[in-house]
């Protein structure tokens, strides 16, 4: 088994220590998508995502609605980097990604995003305080205090009394719930979530999404795939997608930290 110390060797291989010196300035939008389209196969193609325009800046946190088959899981796995455009402009954090070879998707993935996918399992021969633990890996944080740092996590999502538990041993909501703690603590820009409350009680859904807001608060950007309108009414920005299509849904206006004015765009 491999131990921490040589997985965060293996997290930091120098043919990504570049990017992760690429500047982050605050003002350059954490994502910027122009004209970005997903085709899959042909005869007849699939057009998942058609001509798509999205900025999002430092500390929004965004929801993506529409109906099943509409292409959300598509945009997700793009921003992401886990799928590539078919053509089109993504710019992670001023960062033309279309150029960067899969090494170099796969440092800036781990050093920049957050999961809370479904399909991104815990991994089971860890125990849950230990997936959280490892998360610190890519940001060469100091071993002193990592065992804190992971309780605080879990405690945030009322996961305390499961840390030595293997997560094949927690519920479907637990789980959500311990993937959801270990999103953040490799200090990500971005966290992209798909239906991460899908699982959850309206108890439990409603500290996750406070953990969301906080993260919000602190300048952690989101983009969180949901069909309750409880969840998309507590993001700052709704947008939509319909056939491939997004659209920018009317909202409220709500305060975005860090904006010059404080406010939504
Ligand atoms: N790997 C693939 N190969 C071919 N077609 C695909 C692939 N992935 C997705 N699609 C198609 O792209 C379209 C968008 O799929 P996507 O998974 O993004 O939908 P979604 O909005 O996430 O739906 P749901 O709400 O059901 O999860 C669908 O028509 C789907 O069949
Ligand atoms: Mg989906």
């Amino acid at each position: 088994m491999i131990e921490l110390e040589e997985e965060a060797q293996l997290a930091a291989s120098p043919s990504t220590a570049s990017l992760a010196a690429s500047p982050t300035n605050q003002q350059v939008p954490v994502v910027v998508l122009e004209g970005l389209t997903r085709t899959f196969g042909e005869d007849p193609p699939v057009h998942a995502l058609r001509d798509v325009e999205l900025t999002i800046r430092r500390g929004e946190w965004v929801a993506i609605v529409g109906p099943s088959g509409s292409g959300k899981s598509t945009l997700l796995n793009i921003l992401g980097l886990l799928d590539r455009q078919t053509s089109g402009v993504y710019c992670l954090q001023g960062i033309d990604v279309a150029g960067l070879d899969d090494v170099s998707r796969a440092g800036l993935r781990g050093r920049r995003i957050g999961f809370v996918f479904q399909a991104f399992h815990l991994m089971p021969h860890r125990s849950v305080l230990e997936n959280v633990m490892l998360a610190e890996l890519y940001i060469g944080k100091p071993r002193k205090g990592r065992r804190d740092r992971a309780m605080a996590a879990l405690d945030r999502v009322s996961l305390t009394d499961r840390a030595d538990f293997s997560p094949t041993k927690l519920s479907g909501g637990q789980q959500q719930r311990a993937a959801i703690a270990r999103a953040p603590v490799g200090e990500p820009s971005l966290l992209l979530a798909d239906e991460p409350t899908g699982n959850l009680d309206t108890q439990n859904a409603d500290s996750v999404l406070d953990v969301f807001s906080d993260l919000s608060t602190d300048g952690l950007t989101l983009a969180v795939i949901t069909h309750d309108e409880h969840v998309a009414s507590r993001a700052h920005r709704r947008v939509r997608i319909v056939d491939g299509v997004l659209h920018e849904m009317p909202s409220e206006l709500r305060p975005v930290p860090g904006s010059p004015d404080g406010a939504a765009q």
